[in-house]
């Protein structure tokens, strides 16, 4: 089966799908993006997405290209259409073409949407999940606004690659105070000495994970104390447990940390049972 791209209205063949050189999101990153679980041929977590990237693109006046009914309708069926039944779909929307000009374009411009879907593999997701995953520590060297999804990567690319090459899954990015704020494309979570969950507030300047959002209703409906405070690289080494979210990992137990093992170098009880329980709550609430 050949995989099927969605640009600004068609389906076309993935491999030769493409836009103009003069798309302001391949000259200048002027563009934002969003990533959705996909389960059982579903989007997972819709409201939240959603909710992001309207406000992605108001923090960069783009308007939203099209209504959420019909951006949720090329979606699935994008989804649909590549035959994915557990993966992710991908959608961005930069400013559209534009005479390059670092400026906004004095003409109006329709904005580029372009949504691909991807399967994954479920077994070896929960095979990785049960094995637990290492990070990597590094300065978060990435611009203020971190609260916009833009498609300006390059630090995370960066420090995600230093990750591969340490053999590592994730990088964990931290301020100049010592604090974690977040992975390279994940958020990251410890259980403390004194079993409270705790991830980084969204006052700090991260990414509002949708899935963080969604764990912390989860944790907060199975019981859990959360603290949306701040964690030195030190207190998640000492940790009782360690993990990281997002819409393509889910929920993913961290195993060490630099050299330095969690707890017993294994995957914790209440990761692996939040990674469940946040697995069945998107299946039921997934459009
Ligand atoms: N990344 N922080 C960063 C920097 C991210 O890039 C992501 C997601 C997250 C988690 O957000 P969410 O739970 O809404 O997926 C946090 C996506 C998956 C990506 O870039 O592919």
């Amino acid at each position: 089966m050949s995989r099927l791209a969605y640009v600004n209205g068609r389906f076309l063949r993935h491999a030769e799908a493409g836009v103009s050189i003069e798309d302001r999101g391949y000259q200048l990153g002027d563009g934002i993006y969003e990533v959705w679980a996909v389960f059982d041929g579903k989007l997972a977590d819709p409201k939240g997405h959603f909710a992001r990237l309207e406000r992605s693109l108001g923090e960069l006046q783009i308007d939203m290209p099209m209504s959420r009914a019909a951006l949720t309708v090329a979606l699935r069926e994008t989804v649909r259409r590549n035959k994915v039944r557990y993966g992710i779909v991908y959608l961005q929307v930069t400013r559209g073409v534009a005479r390059r000009d670092h400026a906004f374009p004095t003409v109006p411009t329709a904005p580029t949407v372009v949504i691909t879907a991807r399967s994954g593999d479920s077994a070896a997701a929960q095979a990785k999940a049960a094995k637990g995953v290492s990070v990597i520590t590094l300065p978060d060297n990435r611009w203020g606004r971190c609260d916009i999804k833009t498609i300006n990567l390059l630090p995370n690319v960066l420090a995600k690659q230093a990750a591969r090459e340490e053999g590592a899954f994730e990088a964990w990015l931290v301020d100049a105070d010592g604090l974690v704020t977040e992975g390279a494309s994940s958020n990251a979570w410890i259980v403390d000495a004194d079993g409270v969950l705790r991830t980084r507030d969204i006052g700090a300047n991260i990414l509002r994970g949708v899935t963080r959002l969604t764990l912390i209703e989860v944790a907060k409906s199975a019981g859990y104390t959360i603290d949306e405070r701040a964690f030195t690289v030190a207190e998640a080494k000492a940790a009782r447990e360690a993990f990281l979210t997002g819409a393509g990992a889910l929920v993913m137990p961290i195993v060490r940390i630099d050299d330095a093992p969690v707890a017993n170098g294994h995957p914790g009880q209440v990761a692996s049972a939040l990674r469940a329980a946040y697995i069945q709550r998107a299946k039921q609430t997934s459009i």
